[in-house]
């Protein structure tokens, strides 16, 4: 199986003893690329050194809304200037967090909406993150999308915008989603025995607009939940969506890496002609 680990904080302290053994587990697994997004300018810049190191890594740049209030006057052009690096493939983590609210909404709204218009002047896909924040997320989220700068940008060429990651909305906001031309994200949450309202929507997400993820070093699936994640743990995001769709692994990970690697761009540099692998299994 080639897998793709849509969202991992490899930068963050909980991987400075293991490393390079958290990226052979993952080799091992055949997980082939991994995206690494940035929570605030610092974590960035570490994501970025990484990402010269290991192969498979790339990067998102953003700040992060738990972070908001550290997102001063020069923050964008940092975040700008970031994106010229080669390995930078998308605008992230950016998003609302009202769960923690360690910074005002008006801030964290402010700081989300500047990042999505980067997004749109730089033709980046958006990693997107909601706690407790769906209604506001879909409001300003389908604002920028009806809006001048994101029609006239090339992220609209693109054949996806962004990722609603660690996605735990309803079908309606799925559907939103897709009409937006986003896709979903899912991750160790899914394999959760008691999540059961997002195991029961799950399989009637559509297949073909979901990436896998695990959000390490946060968020292990079951059997492994409470321990610290790690890339390699996404084969049990992979297998428990197989068992949730009643297709096998493999069909799982054909379909979701395709779209990752279209989201972000990376089909060229992957080697596979995947144009073969966008059948619908399931829609
Ligand atoms: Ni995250």
């Amino acid at each position: 199986m080639r897998l793709v680990d849509s969202h991992c904080h490899l930068d963050l302290p909980q991987f400075d003893e293991d490393r390079e053994e958290v990226m052979t587990r993952a080799r091992e697994k055949g997980v082939e690329r991994i995206i690494n997004p940035g929570i605030d300018l610092d974590g960035c810049r570490c994501a970025l050194k990484l990402a010269e190191q290991f192969e498979e890594l790339y990067v998102a740049v953003g700040v992060h809304p738990n972070s908001a209030d550290s997102f001063d006057a020069d923050a964008l052009s940092s975040l700008a200037e970031m994106t010229k690096h080669p390995k930078v493939v998308a605008i992230g983590e950016i998003g609302l967090d009202f769960h923690w609210k360690t910074s005002a909404p008006e801030v964290q709204r402010r700081v989300f909406a500047q990042q999505l218009e980067l997004a749109a002047e730089l033709g980046l896909p958006v990693i997107i993150h909601s706690r407790e924040a769906n209604s506001a997320i879909r409001e300003m989220v389908g604002e920028w999308i009806a809006g001048a700068s994101f029609q006239r940008s090339p992220l609209a060429q693109r054949p996806f915008a962004g990722v609603l990651h660690a996605f735990h909305g309803d079908l309606s906001l799925a559907e939103e989603a897709y009409r937006w031309n986003f896709v979903l994200g899912l991750g160790g949450p899914v394999t959760f025995r008691n999540a059961r309202s997002l195991r029961e929507l799950a399989p009637k997400l559509r297949l073909d607009r979901l990436l896998l993820e695990t959000d390490a070093p946060y968020l292990a699936p079951h059997p492994l939940r409470g321990k610290r994640n790690e890339p390699a743990y996404v084969t049990l995001v992979c297998e428990e969506l197989a068992h949730l769709w009643a297709l096998t692994p493999e069909e799982v990970a054909v379909q979701t890496t395709a779209t990752a690697l279209r989201l972000f761009g990376l089909e060229d540099r992957f080697g596979v002609d995947f144009s073969t692998h966008v059948t619908a299994v399931h829609s």
